[in-house]
């Protein structure tokens, strides 16, 4: 899912108005260019944003300030256990960083999900990205859930040059892997 990002946090010293809301077709264009502006994510084709507001605005989310997308969270309800909302990406603009819009976007995102059945998030995270690690490890805190960390895609698995992807997984302690 990323590469490494700035592991640095300077706190904001103004509150921004922000809104939620699910994506829609138009606003795949903006996700495409807020996942290149990161210089972390992986960048996939316009194409896929597009497609993937079409096909998930359930379980996938975008934050905006004045009438523009500045952060989105893009996931999907796995197939062998809709059970579980897996994201795919995270990503909020340089600028308006440390504002708390990724842990919004991901607590409103489970929050909506939840309502249809949804119990556990999971994600993947490379090992060195210890920002996502961090944002994903507060969101658990935040609602009582266990965070665990698992093997998935090693290295050898992609083609290219791309780092491991580990699993995360937010979930109650009930549920058994
Ligand atoms: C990671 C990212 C989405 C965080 O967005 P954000 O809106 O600034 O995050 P938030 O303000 O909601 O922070 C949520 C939590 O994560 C922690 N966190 C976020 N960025 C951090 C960083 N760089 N270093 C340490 N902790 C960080 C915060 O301390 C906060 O924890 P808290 O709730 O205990 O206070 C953003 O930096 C980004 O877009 N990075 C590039 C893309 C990326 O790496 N995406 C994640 C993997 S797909």
């Amino acid at each position: 899912m990323v590469m490494s990002p700035s592991q640095t946090r300077t706190a904001p010293t103004t509150a921004i108005a922000v809104d939620y809301r699910q994506p829609t077709v138009e606003d795949g264009a903006r996700l495409w260019e807020i996942a290149s502006d990161s210089k972390v994510l992986d960048v996939n084709s316009s194409y896929s944003y597009v497609l993937w507001c079409h096909d998930f605005p359930t379980t996938s989310i975008v934050a905006e300030v004045d009438g523009r997308p500045v952060g989105f969270v893009t996931g999907y309800r796995r197939q062998t256990d809709p059970s579980t909302l897996m994201v795919w990406q995270v990503a909020v603009d340089d600028d308006v960083r440390g504002h708390g819009i990724a842990g919004t976007m991901l607590h409103r995102l489970f929050d909506r999900n939840q309502r249809s059945g949804v119990v556990a998030m999971h994600t993947t995270i490379s090992p060195d990205n210890v920002a996502s690690q961090r944002l994903f490890e507060s969101v658990a805190q935040r609602r009582g859930l266990r965070f665990e960390r698992r093997d998935l895609f090693g290295a050898g698995q992609f083609p290219d040059s791309h780092e491991p992807e580990d699993l995360y997984i937010l979930e109650p302690d009930l549920i058994e892997p």
